[in-house]
């Protein structure tokens, strides 16, 4: 019997493939970008599988030139790379990486916290550069995480985790999600309330919500205005729900105090771009749930989800279970 084919748009590490290399036919792009090779595009009409990572876009254009395919499964928690409805329409499940990345994406948003609250970037900067010449009694004063607060929007798995970890450093928590969670207010000691309030009123806030139409430019010049002057912004949700022309004004005009983005917009961020030469804005590359256990956990729930829907079953993590119906 011939192995059902497999495209990779981009290559992982060989040993996290390991679970494929018996069932399937693996054809591999070369990085990770959006565009496939000619080698890989011939292939599209016979692949019945695709694991993708969220820089592939899974867009109507691609699914017309997949007939065959039976199965998308996406590295990643977060989809928005992915033309749902389209998959759907199709009868095509899709799968994703659900919980495995909780912790250490909660664990980068505290490190991005604390690095923005304390200025860690332009503190080692400047002792690198020589300019650390003397004990400063006034020099690189930062923000004090105990006693302030914390504006959660989107307390789903990874805000829940942030909260958690946010109480050990004295933190008030604030959550503004779509429902409140009652359970959860309890134990972290949270208050469900609106946007605006909690924009108004939180020191930090960090943003955990999907990118989705509601949420695109959620962070924009009004919501950036309605901000507290001494707020710190921590995006670890996607580039897009912060639209960028806008944080760059409220950076450098001082609407608020600071920003430390792991995603942005564009993605990535060009060398060039104006965020860059801001000493309140701390950028990292995506890397939420770069640690080496996490990412080997995102590829086995990949492989996993990939290999059901190859044998026509359910997906372990369907994010269209509505294909089933
Ligand atoms: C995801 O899985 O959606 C994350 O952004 C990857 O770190």
């Amino acid at each position: 019997m011939t192995r059902p084919l497999v495209i990779l748009p981009h290559p992982l590490p060989e040993d996290w493939l390991s679970p494929l290399k018996k069932a399937c036919q693996l054809v591999i792009g070369e990085s990770p970008g959006i565009l496939l090779p000619p080698k890989v595009e011939a292939q599209l009409p016979q692949a019945e599988g695709i694991l993708s990572l969220l820089t592939f876009p899974v867009s109507e254009e691609f699914l017309a030139q997949t007939p065959r395919l039976k199965v998308i499964s996406n590295m990643a928690v977060g989809y928005d790379n992915i033309d749902l409805p389209a998959c759907t329409r199709r009868g095509i499940p899709v799968g994703n990486t659900p919980s495995v990345l909780t912790e250490g994406t909660a664990d980068l948003t505290l490190a991005l916290l604390l690095a923005a609250a304390r200025r860690l970037a332009e503190a080692s900067a400047d002792a690198k550069a020589g300019r650390w010449t003397a004990w400063s009694p006034t020099g690189w004063l930062g923000a004090d995480l105990n006693g302030a607060t914390l504006g959660i929007v989107g307390l789903g798995k990874i805000g829940t985790a942030v909260a958690r970890r946010a109480r050990a450093f004295g933190l008030r928590i604030l959550h503004a999600s779509r429902t409140p969670k009652p359970t959860l207010e309890t134990e972290l000691n949270a208050r469900h309330v609106s946007l605006d309030e909690l924009l108004a009123t939180s020191d930090f806030v960090s943003l955990h919500v999907p990118l989705t139409a509601q949420t695109r430019g959620l962070i924009n010049a009004a919501t950036l205005r309605h901000m507290k002057s001494n707020a710190i912004l921590v995006n670890m949700a996607r580039g897009p729900v912060v639209v960028s022309d806008d944080l760059v004004r409220a950076l450098r005009e001082g609407w608020i105090s600071a920003a430390a983005l792991d995603v942005t917009d564009p993605e990535p961020l060009p060398p060039d771009h104006p965020l860059y030469s801001l000493p309140n804005c701390l950028i990292t590359p995506h890397i939420g749930s770069a640690t080496h256990h996490t990412r080997r956990r995102m590829a086995e729930l990949a492989c996993e989800n990939l290999l059901a829907g190859l044998r026509g079953e359910r997906l372990p993590h369907c994010i269209n279970p509505e294909v089933y119906r």
